[in-house]
């Protein structure tokens, strides 16, 4: 039957039926839908699930938490009235969020085996449902990470300092004498260390295109996944398939080398032949793993430059470190470029990063998913629920930073207590590249701080942030950087 020929009589029956399911909803939810349906769902364990509301039946509280301007707001709010364990319903999923250290401990580290990582499924299918972190505790995640620290490690990032310095000084000039978006340039520099850290140092004609693939598919990350053509979801899928394709079209050029030719990098350490890895599963941890590199070291740098243009006093203690270290150099006749141990030694400087990255905290939380019911401080939490550490409740709490909301790196003389500071996350899905983002910060900030001044543009900082998803400065930070001569 076409319904261009109901007859009317049957749509105003529909539209009398939809009126009532209409107020029958709205009724639930006032005699509270989601109390009943849990009930229902999990019996007697309902009664022992952590204090917090559920919000409307399936939309549960997805529009309080986007509508804010700011998510972290919705956290905040929520653990003053419930906690810092409380239960919620966004994106169709029940969740239990939990914001002390003591959480985050048993969630990641003591019994990480209980949850699994979860994330939803269109963003598997966009990244590759072959990489690390989409996977369960096991032999394949276990030899990913292993296959990943090898090459991000210190021992393996110590030889590519130089390489990196080089990739610093040239982005930094690339920005003299315009006014730039900072997110966007720290992006394309945090892009050019992470494509050089997986494929070596030699030159390759596909970057160009790779880069603009990559540009599309991030496009469409953050879209409705709609696979129709038009949809920028449709453009980053094909995107994401011709990236599978260069990057296939590299390995097997990179396989059919002399061992000797292949320049160590995480390429190079997942085709290894006693691996046996396939091309789909080097493709999706390869694609992957830029994913996880950029845009995270892109933000806090973005943070960084604008905690240092709002505090002269802590620009100044950084500055003066990092003019010690070309002295010393100097004084000693060492080469020009940085070395390892010259990065090993910024203490204001790396107290800087700490503190950025615990007030800004650009990975705000995580998730992962009960694989059984749970008993946790006498609450359930129900098999198959979604649970999330809240990273910046814990960053943001008095009870472990006095004055939280201040930007005061001295607070990082003393090191913080276990769990109270997971900015790489903790337990064994945590940051395998947390070295080798803090060495691409400090070669930059050295660079930025002995060469350069900067001004954001418009006068003074612009207060607002925004989100995507990351935590970022409205805008991008625009900034004009200009050269200072010594
Ligand atoms: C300042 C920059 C960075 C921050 C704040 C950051 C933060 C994080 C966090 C919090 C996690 C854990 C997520 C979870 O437990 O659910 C994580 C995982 C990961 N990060 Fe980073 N990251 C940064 C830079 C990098 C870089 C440069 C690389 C590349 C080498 C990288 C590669 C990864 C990978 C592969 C994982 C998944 C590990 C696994 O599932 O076993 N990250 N990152
Ligand atoms: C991760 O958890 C372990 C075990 O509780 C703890 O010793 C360690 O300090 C934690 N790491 C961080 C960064 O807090």
């Amino acid at each position: 039957m076409n319904i261009f020929y109901m007859p009317l009589a049957d749509l105003a029956a529909i539209l009398l039926l939809l009126c009532i399911i209409y107020h029958l909803l709205r009724l639930l939810k006032t005699i509270g839908f989601h109390a009943f349906y849990t009930k229902i769902k999990l019996g007697d364990k309902a009664k022992r699930l952590p204090p917090g509301t559920m919000g409307m039946p399936y939309i549960g509280e997805t529009l309080q938490l986007y509508s804010a301007k700011n998510p972290n707001i919705f956290f905040s709010s929520k653990e003053k009235r419930y906690g810092p364990i409380f239960k919620t319903h966004i994106l169709g999923y029940p969740c239990i969020m939990m914001s002390s250290p003591e959480a985050a401990k048993f969630i990641l580290v003591t019994r990480a085996d209980l949850f699994k990582p979860t994330y939803p499924a269109s963003k598997e299918r966009m990244l590759g449902r072959q990489a690390i972190f989409f996977q369960r505790a096991g032999d394949y995640h276990a030899q990913l990470r292993r296959l990943v620290l090898r090459a991000v490690m210190p021992d393996a990032i110590r030889s590519r300092v130089a390489e990196i310095d080089a990739v610093a000084l040239s982005t930094l000039q690339s920005l003299e004498g315009r006014t730039v978006n900072t997110f966007q340039e720290m992006k394309t520099y945090a892009f050019n260390v992470a494509l050089r850290s997986i494929f070596g140092k030699q030159e390759m004609s596909c970057m160009e295109e790779l880069k603009q693939c990559y540009y599309t598919l991030e496009k469409g990350y953050n879209s409705l996944p709609i696979n129709l053509p038009g949809t920028l979801f449709h453009k980053a899928m094909k995107a994401r398939k011709r990236l599978g394709q260069i990057v296939a079209n590299i390995i097997s050029s990179k396989r059919n080398q002399q061992q000797s030719e292949v320049d160590k990098g995480l390429l190079a350490s997942l085709i290894d032949p006693k691996e046996a890895l396939t091309d789909d599963q080097i493709a999706d941890n390869i694609i992957g793993l830029i994913f996880a590199a950029r845009d995270t070291t892109a933000s806090v740098l973005t943070w960084i430059i604008k905690y240092l243009a709002e505090n002269p006093e802590v620009l100044q203690a950084v500055k003066e470190e990092q003019e010690e270290i070309i002295r010393t150099k100097e004084d000693r006749k060492e080469e020009k470029w940085l070395t390892w141990a010259d990065t090993k030694s910024m203490d204001v400087t790396t107290r800087v990063i700490h503190e950025t990255m615990r007030i800004a905290s650009v990975i705000s939380f995580t998730f992962r998913e009960a694989v059984e019911d749970v008993e946790y401080e006498g609450y359930i939490i129900p098999k198959g629920w979604k649970v999330m550490p809240l990273f910046r409740n814990i960053h943001h709490s008095s009870d472990f930073f006095s004055d939280p909301e201040k930007f005061d790196p001295s607070r990082f003389k003393a090191t913080p207590k276990p769990n109270t500071f997971l900015p790489f996350g903790n337990g064994s899905h945590s940051c395998p590249g947390n070295e080798l983002a803090k060495l691409e910060i400090r070669v930059l900030l050295h660079h930025l701080t002995t060469k350069y001044s900067w001004t954001m543009a418009g006068g003074k900082a612009e207060s607002g942030m925004e989100f995507g998803p990351f935590a970022l400065p409205l805008n991008g930070l625009p900034m004009t950087f200009s050269p200072v001569h010594a």
